[in-house]
């Protein structure tokens, strides 16, 4: 995918800089030339030595170290990339940029940049959600930098939120769909569902699911890395949002519907979200309280919405190809051929989401594709390999296929 491809890749101050060494390793596997700029600050997480030895190049540290300028000056360093990655992006790197600062090497050679510009954020939660970092962020933004990240999780400093930086596979894919100008799905629309949906029962309670959005979102990313105009309507789910995908965020069944409808015509659907089949008939408007001596209340419910049986009916707007997704915890491949004749899809991805699978909230999944010509059993994959194997299937409807490769 990235064969030729010239990264620049600038690392910075950060505890996250140790993930540069897979980020590299990554890189070049897929056939990538990778370049570093390593600032004074990164230099403390990381070595030199390290950063050439994996990019087998040599690493730039001193805008004014005169072999280095003889060799290759600093406004050649952006010229000759095709890409600049800067990762970890920290604080501090980004409020010099956002100020436009040349005060080092790679202040200054994103400043000397035309080329794309990727930035990983990496920094403790607060500092992440200080305003100074929202405007310096907003500031890049407009002026077209691409941010991936950062991730929801444990941070090295003991405290929990926004401000992990992104896995090297997920920059990696998000390097790929910046460098990657076609695809076969290109001029394709795309709508996707994904993650659980929530039915208020009152102000503060709700019926759910345990459906993480993992592989919803996974699909929706690997049809925008083929090219797709993707809309993703996402239920509450802690993944991140998939890289250059509109992902519309939506807490119940009639929202999500609403959403659906509201994306307008697309060319392919699928509906990988675990939608609450009932929700409350009266939900209360105030909190439900405990009345001494009272039974518990009785909870009436009643259908929501069957989002994938909406889209599959036939008419002009119906997607050329509409996916559905069943989750069975017994007669995996019976239950799904009798779902798609009862939702009038035209596949469906099944899997066995029974506790024992690990499916739900895990990484892997098995599925068995279920078509107008029959089943296909596949391999238990990773999430983002299952995805990626079902948009080239889907890209196969629509022109010559051109596959992508899962990020390894
Ligand atoms: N689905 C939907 N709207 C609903 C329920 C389900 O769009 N109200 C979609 C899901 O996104 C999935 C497919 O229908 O693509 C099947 O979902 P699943 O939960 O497996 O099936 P159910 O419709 O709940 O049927 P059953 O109760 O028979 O399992």
């Amino acid at each position: 995918m990235l064969n030729g491809k010239r990264i620049l890749l600038i690392v910075a101050g950060g505890i996250a800089a140790f993930k540069c060494h897979d980020l590299i390793r990554r890189l070049r596997g897929q056939g990538a030339h990778v370049r570093c700029v390593l600032t004074e600050a990164g230099a403390r997480f990381v070595t030199p030595l390290s950063l050439q030895a994996l990019s087998e190049d040599k690493v730039y540290t001193d805008m004014f170290s005169l072999t280095d300028e003889s060799e290759m000056g600093h406004i050649e360093l952006s010229r000759e990339a095709d890409l600049l990655v800067v990762a970890p992006a920290t604080a501090n790197i980004l409020a010099r940029m956002a100020a436009g600062m040349a005060d080092d090497l790679a202040a200054t050679v994103l400043l000397a940049t035309d080329k794309p510009v990727l930035a990983a954020p990496a920094m403790n939660v607060r500092m992440w959600t200080h305003a100074a970092t929202v405007a310096n962020v907003e500031t890049l933004k407009k002026r077209g930098v691409t941010f991936v990240g950062p991730n929801d999780g444990a941070m090295a400093c003991n405290e929990y939120g926004p401000g992990r930086m992104s896995e090297p596979a997920e920059i990696v894919t998000a390097i790929d769909a910046m460098l990657a100008t076609t695809g076969s799905l290109t001029g394709k629309r795309a709508l996707v569902t994904s993650g659980p949906t929530r039915e208020a029962l009152d102000p503060v309670r709700y019926i759910s699911n345990h459906s993480s959005g993992k592989q919803g979102h996974a699909i929706a990313a690997a049809l925008a890395k083929l090219g797709a105009d993707v809309t993703l309507v996402s239920g509450p789910v802690s993944v991140a949002d998939p890289f250059g995908v509109k992902v519309v965020k939506i807490d119940s069944a009639d929202q999500m519907l609403a959403a659906c409808l509201a994306a307008g015509a697309v060319d392919v659907a699928v509906c990988a979200a675990a939608v609450a089949d009932w929700k409350a008939a009266k939900p209360a408007d105030a909190k439900i309280k405990k009345k001494a001596g009272a039974p518990p209340p009785a909870l009436e419910l009643t259908p929501n919405p069957d989002i994938l049986a909406t889209l599959s009916q036939p008419g002009p707007q119906r997607p050329r190809l509409v996916v559905g997704f069943a989750a069975e915890t017994e007669n995996l491949v019976a239950n799904a051929v009798d779902k798609r004749t009862r939702k009038g899809c035209d596949w469906i991805v099944a899997n066995d989401v029974s506790p024992a699978t690990g499916t739900f909230g895990g990484e892997r999944n098995t599925v068995h594709l279920v078509t107008g010509e029959g089943v296909e059993e596949w391999p238990t994959l990773a999430k983002d390999e299952v995805a990626v194997r079902l948009a080239n299937r889907i890209a196969g409807q629509f022109g010559p296929p051109r596959s992508i490769k899962a990020a390894e």
